[in-house]
């Protein structure tokens, strides 16, 4: 199903409807791989789709030209769910030059040990296609070294590639066809779950696009933004910048309930301090959608009863995947029950401390099952803390 963006530049990607697991991240309402096809005096592809996709998108580009004809392919990310179908699609553009960053360069050699014809851009670098040119603007680590983005200026179309994407399977292209909130939930999804450690690098790139003149980002994943291009773009400074809400995000695992007890203590201190909150229990939430939660929450209490010395493996493996994402400017606290090691709260504390977060007060620990003497002490020492 091919969709005219612009005048004579045709979505023809890939529609990944049942995809649920993106390397860890539920992707519970599937996802796109978005190629994009500019016809001009040159032919040109924008990225490709992952491998399994590649019928869908030559069938794309046959309803529009002959793919023998296509001049330039743009790579602007290697990661394979955008250059999977690259070997495949050049088997037929066997003329087309591939355009891609310098680390995309060695990134495609790497992965796929063809000496195709490259042609290397920089930032700055613009490449004229007949009535158009393609501007180019290296991004690395939005979201790998070699991502960069694409800028057509005589449409005011930006191909950020990864950035801005959203992990949505739809029959729709564009954000004003599909409900906002869901769109922005799932934008805030794939920001937390892939960009978040590169804050740094988002701000630099939207320094270089705040010069940009954009009517439309069309991403390689999802929807394609045309009516809320403003609103995305502030969202992004505001999460690339770490801004959150007075909110907090309570994820814990229990053995027997006492931690559950503490998770639910914490909730009330939180209701009497007008906090709102969320409360993840690790046996029924994904460790992606927590993530999304944390995503604008100022606070973040993690729970686990000390297991073997250590904590519960669904903590262990919630706390891996945040120390892996690292966001920043949060007040952390840890909080478990325990037998007679009651190691677990050091664990967290740890990987607390090695992310940077604000610990306001040592790890909190009962033994056992906590009564309503421990819960009250508890729930003082949190409420302290929140207050002062
Ligand atoms: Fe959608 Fe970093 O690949």
């Amino acid at each position: 199903m091919v969709t005219e963006l612009k005048k004579g530049i045709y979505w023809v990607g890939g529609i990944d409807w049942d995809l649920r697991d993106f390397h860890g991240y539920l992707t519970q309402r599937g996802s796109t791989y978005n190629a994009y096809l500019i016809v001009d005096e040159k032919i040109v592809l924008v990225d490709t789709v992952k491998h399994y996709l590649y019928d869908e998108m030559l069938s794309n580009i046959r309803k529009i030209i002959d793919p023998e004809k296509i001049d330039y392919i743009v790579s602007n990310h290697v990661e394979m769910d955008h250059s999977g179908s690259l070997p495949m699609i050049k088997n037929i553009a066997k003329k087309a030059a591939i355009i891609t960053s310098p680390n995309g360069e060695k990134g495609l050699k790497a992965h796929y040990k063809e000496d195709w014809d490259f042609k290397v851009v920089k930032t700055g670098d613009s490449i004229s296609i007949g009535s158009r040119n393609l501007d180019f603007v290296l991004c690395p680590m939005v979201h790998w070294p070699d991502s960069m983005v694409t800028y057509i200026p005589e449409e005011k179309l930006l191909l950020p590639n990864d950035a801005f994407g959203q992990h949505i399977a739809s029959s729709q292209r564009f954000d004003d066809q599909l409900g906002f909130d869901v769109l922005m939930e799932e934008a805030a999804k794939y920001y937390a779950n892939i960009v978040l450690p590169f804050g740094e690098q988002v701000l630099k790139a939207l320094e270089i696009l705040n010069t940009l003149d954009i009517d439309m980002i069309a991403p390689s994943h999802g929807i394609i933004w045309r009516k809320n291009v403003p609103k995305i773009v502030e969202k992004y400074k505001k999460w690339a910048s770490n801004e959150t809400e007075k909110k907090a995000v309570i994820v814990y695992d229990s053995m027997w309930g006492s931690t559950k007890k503490m998770a639910y203590s914490a909730k009330d201190v939180l209701e009497e301090n007008s906090i709102s909150y969320r409360m993840m229990d690790l046996k029924h939430c994904h460790i992606s959608d927590i993530i999304t939660e944390i995503l604008s929450a100022k606070y973040i209490f993690v729970g686990s009863p000390t297991l073997n010395n250590g904590v519960l493996p669904t903590v262990g493996a919630f706390l891996v995947y945040l120390q892996g994402l690292a966001p920043k400017n949060r007040t952390a606290i840890a909080f478990g029950s325990y037998g007679w090691g009651g190691q677990s709260v050091g664990i967290i504390e740890d990987v607390f401390e090695k992310i940077g977060f604000n610990i306001p007060i040592k790890g909190l620990k009962y033994k056992y099952i906590p009564f309503e003497k421990e819960l009250g002490d508890f729930k003082d020492k949190i409420s302290n803390c929140l207050t002062s």
